[in-house]
């Protein structure tokens, strides 16, 4: 069993990635750690919170983390693709959990240093507790066993502007940084989610499944839902976050590539836009270009098996 950390900001579809994680024995969840991102951090974490409640599993310790990037503020997320609640407007009662007395940076870093080199750190939101523990603890990244992360897009556009993704545009300084040490990384960004739809058919396939955590995250689905008709024309959701558990689980249905990256930092309309470098040459002779020199190399999710993932992902959620 992979020991995990999941660092996650929900969101609906990080609602039903966490319902997919704990569905899958192939994952040890140490704990959860939340940031802000779709909404803010008071209701991420509440919303993580009643998750574990739901899914009654009040033994996963919940840390809470940032509350804005490493630099500025939180703008207010997106409240119009997850709701105002980060659930579809669901306002269902917080649960009875509460989280533990230590913050998201310290969480991963005891947990890291207690497991050197067995920990896996999957990342569905903006990078700020990550950037912030390594800058804490900056030897981490030679004890983290990988990271894998939602978010980017290297050979498309983007999402939450015609460059960039959300999750990296909320805090691209933090990303550049991640994207930067030495730990071993895999990004699973919109180049492979945009191509996995879960389709309205399957979700009402998936809604007759009963329990009292699906039924909620079915119900906030229904919000996202519309969002994805009103934004991109489609009758389903793209699969942004539960695709890191399915790369987890199965990795032989993502092809990748290796390039080091680099997150545009600069206050452009590209700000947030993860850029792959050419390669080690970037022509015969040619030293790599100075921005990406001496940067590891990250694998990046080129292309899915889309259909299975789908049925991973639905035999997962109805068990
Ligand atoms: C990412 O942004 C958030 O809105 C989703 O939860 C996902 O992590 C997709 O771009
Ligand atoms: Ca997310």
């Amino acid at each position: 069993m992979d020991k995990l950390i999941i660092d996650t900001d929900p969101g609906v579809d990080d609602s039903m990635a966490l319902q997919f994680a704990l569905a899958s024995k192939e994952f040890h969840i140490l704990g959860i750690t939340t940031v802000f991102g779709n909404v803010d951090i008071e209701q991420t974490t509440k919303n993580a919170l009643r998750i574990l409640h739901l899914a009654q599993r009040a033994d996963i310790p919940v840390a809470k983390g940032a509350s804005k990037p490493v630099y500025g503020e939180f703008l207010g997320g997106v409240p119009f693709v997850h709701g105002d609640d980060g659930q579809g407007n669901t306002w269902r009662p917080a649960g009875p959990l509460k989280p533990i007395d230590i913050g998201a940076e310290e969480f991963i870093i005891e947990q890291v240093l207690r497991y050197p080199n067995q920990v896996r750190l999957a990342a569905l939101g903006p990078l700020t507790n990550l950037a912030r523990a390594l800058e804490k603890k900056p030897e981490i990244q030679d004890k983290v066993k990988e990271v894998v992360f939602m978010g980017g897009n290297a050979f498309c556009p983007g999402n939450a502007t015609p460059a960039a993704e959300a999750n990296m545009l909320s805090d691209p300084e933090a990303a550049d940084r991640v994207l930067g040490a030495n730990w071993p990384m895999t990004m699973v960004g919109l180049d492979v989610t945009h191509k996995t739809l879960l389709s309205r058919d399957t979700l009402n396939k998936i809604s007759l499944f009963r329990s009292p955590l699906n039924d909620f995250v079915m119900e906030a689905y229904q919000f996202y839902q519309d969002f994805f008709m009103k934004a991109n024309k489609i009758d389903g959701t793209f699969v942004h976050d539960s695709s890191v558990f399915a790369y987890l689980i199965d990795r032989s249905l993502y092809k990748t590539v290796e390039y080091p990256i680099r997150v545009e930092t600069q206050h452009s309309i590209s700000r947030g836009k993860t850029w792959p470098s050419l390669g080690e040459t970037d022509h015969e002779g040619a030293k790599a270009l100075e921005p990406w020199r001496n940067r590891p190399k990250i694998k990046i999710c080129l292309d899915v098996e889309d259909k299975k993932v789908i049925q991973l992902l639905e035999q997962r959620l109805m068990q």
